[in-house]
Formats: C-alpha cells, sequence, structure tokens
C-alpha cells in the first residue's frame, strides 16, 4: 500500500511558509495538510513534533542542524568539512583569547541562528562582543575580499547541481556580509569547480541532506581553496531562497524535487 502523504504546513510558524506551501503543492501534486500523514515535506510544526508514524521528507534533526551554526560548526569539523577556522567560545574572555593568539588573520563574531549575515560583525576588541548572546560564541576566522561574493550549489537525491554567485550589484553599497537581504543578487556561473562540489557534497553528508534536499554556501581563499560557510534546507526555520533569477535552474530544483520526494515517499 502507497504512504499517505502531503505538504504538512501546521502550528504557529505555518504564516510564513504559506506561499512556498502553495508553490510545492503544485510542483509535488500533494496537498497542503495540517495533519501530520505517513510520509511529509515538513514547512512548519506543532509544538508536539511528529507522531511516531510520520515520517519527515528532509530528516528534521538535518533541519534543526541547519538552523544553527554552533551545531554545525561541530558536524563540519567531525567530518572534515573544509571551513574558515571556526572555534566555539564559552565566554568573551574566550574570544578575545583567540582573536590575541591568532592575530594572523581577522575574526568575526556570528550570530548563530539567524539568516542573510544579520548580527555578523569583525571582533577587534571585546566591546564589540554582545553579552546577552547564545553561548557558546561561534568565533570564525574573517575571509577578506575586496569585492564579496559567495557561491552556492544544490544538492538533491545525492546529486550535486547547479553554481551561483551572489554578490551587490554595482549600485548597491557592499558589506561583507553578502545576503539577498541586503541587496545582493544571484549569477549563474555554469557548472561548479570539482572542489566546490566535493566539499559541498560532504557538508551535505555530514548534515544529513544529501539523500533529500539542500543549498550549500561557500567562499574561497584567495589561494583558490573552497570553504563551506553553511547548508540550507526547506522547512521550520527557513527555506531555500528560489528567488535566483535563473529559470532553468529553478525548474531544474523542483523536477529534481519532485522525483526525489515521490521516490522516497514510496521506499520504506
Ligand atoms: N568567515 C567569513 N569570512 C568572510 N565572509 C563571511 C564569513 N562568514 C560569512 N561571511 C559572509 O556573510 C554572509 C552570511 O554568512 P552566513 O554564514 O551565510 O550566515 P547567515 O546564516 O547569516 O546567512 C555570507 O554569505 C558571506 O558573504
Ligand atoms: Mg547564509
Amino acid at each position: 500500500m502507497e504512504r499517505s502523504y502531503g505538504i504538512l504546513n501546521a502550528g504557529d510558524g505555518a504564516w510564513a511558509f504559506e506561499e512556498h506551501a502553495q508553490r510545492l503543492s503544485r510542483i509535488l501534486g500533494a496537498e497542503i495538510i495540517t495533519k501530520p500523514r505517513e510520509f511529509n515535506y515538513v514547512l512548519s510544526l506543532e509544538d508536539e513534533g511528529l507522531p511516531e508514524f510520520a515520517q519527515s521528507f528532509i530528516p528534521l534533526a538535518s533541519l534543526l542542524l541547519a538552523s544553527d551554526k554552533r551545531l554545525l560548526a561541530t558536524a563540519f569539523q567531525e567530518h572534515g568539512v573544509a571551513t574558515p577556522a571556526t572555534i566555539l567560545a564559552e565566554d568573551a574572555a574566550e574570544v578575545m583569547d583567540i582573536v590575541r593568539e591568532n592575530g594572523q588573520c581577522k575574526w568575526c563574531l556570528k550570530w548563530p541562528i539567524g539568516c542573510g549575515g544579520s548580527g555578523h560583525r569583525v571582533i577587534e576588541t571585546a566591546a564589540a562582543i554582545p553579552a546577552d548572546w547564545p553561548r557558546p560564541y561561534v568565533v570564525q576566522e574573517f575571509i577578506p575580499m575586496t569585492s564579496p561574493e559567495v557561491y552556492r550549489i544544490f544538492g538533491c537525491e545525492g546529486e550535486i547541481f547547479g553554481w551561483l554567485a551572489r554578490k551587490f550589484p554595482e549600485d548597491t553599497a557592499a558589506s561583507p556580509w553578502v545576503s539577498h537581504a541586503r541587496g545582493a543578487r544571484y549569477v549563474s556561473y555554469g557548472s561548479a569547480p570539482i572542489e566546490a562540489q566535493t566539499q559541498a557534497r560532504l557538508a551535505l553528508k555530514a548534515t544529513g541532506l544529501l539523500d533529500s534536499f539542500g543549498c550549500v554556501d561557500l567562499i574561497a581563499r584567495p589561494s583558490g581553496e573552497w570553504l563551506v560557510l553553511e547548508v540550507g534546507s526547506d522547512g521550520v526555520y527557513n527555506h531555500v531562497d528560489r528567488d535566483i533569477g535563473d529559470l532553468e535552474l529553478v525548474r531544474e530544483i523542483e523536477e529534481r524535487l519532485g522525483q526525489c520526494f515521490q521516490s522516497l515517499r514510496k521506499s520504506y
């Protein structure tokens, strides 16, 4: 017997996923539901989570990982994903020790549970360290770039595809924190360098997203080494941006996603 399925958009957070749910519903040919079924594309959940019988298409543990840079730092380290040097510090004194003892590069403090680069700051003095942030602090080597650029690659059903750069248009004030929300735009770049693909695959594997769906953001050192910043996925805390200006790639994402959803639904 086939498993029942749907796009689960329930609970207090559902309003934020309304539009995305509609889009997914068209793509997956699945109903939007507020009560879990056997197989769920989870966008938003009631507080009690999923009942025993219900499976999430994208593992809930992966969504949690993707939403918290403290958890991500540990997962990336454990799986040997190349990232800027990242250290979790218990208090402000420890943050300043890291900055002082490693003066060969700049360090930034990253807001652990946000998106769009909000909160991140380069740390030079203790005064820049907010006392009321969640602990541990995420202290990361800051990679300086004359014109800041970030790259994004996608993964679905075990395959890596797509390659976008994100940067500020010439008429927009550049910030070191390159995000869509701050006015940066996506540019398609053809296919990704092999090393970027390798690191992206490793990052999706490390976070349990490789068999379903996720994206990976990377930056490059001046030496050309590819470093993973974070992974993203669809659900609960955020969703993968589809406003990327490349309609063909958007179509490819949705096509792969549809296939992956249906094939995981049927396999258990
Ligand atoms: N270590 C770093 N060095 C240089 N730039 C960075 C670094 N970390 C993040 N950035 C910049 O800040 C942006 C947002 O950082 P990111 O880690 O993706 O957090 P968020 O969850 O806020 O999107 C990135 O797209 C990148 O432009
Ligand atoms: Mg980001």
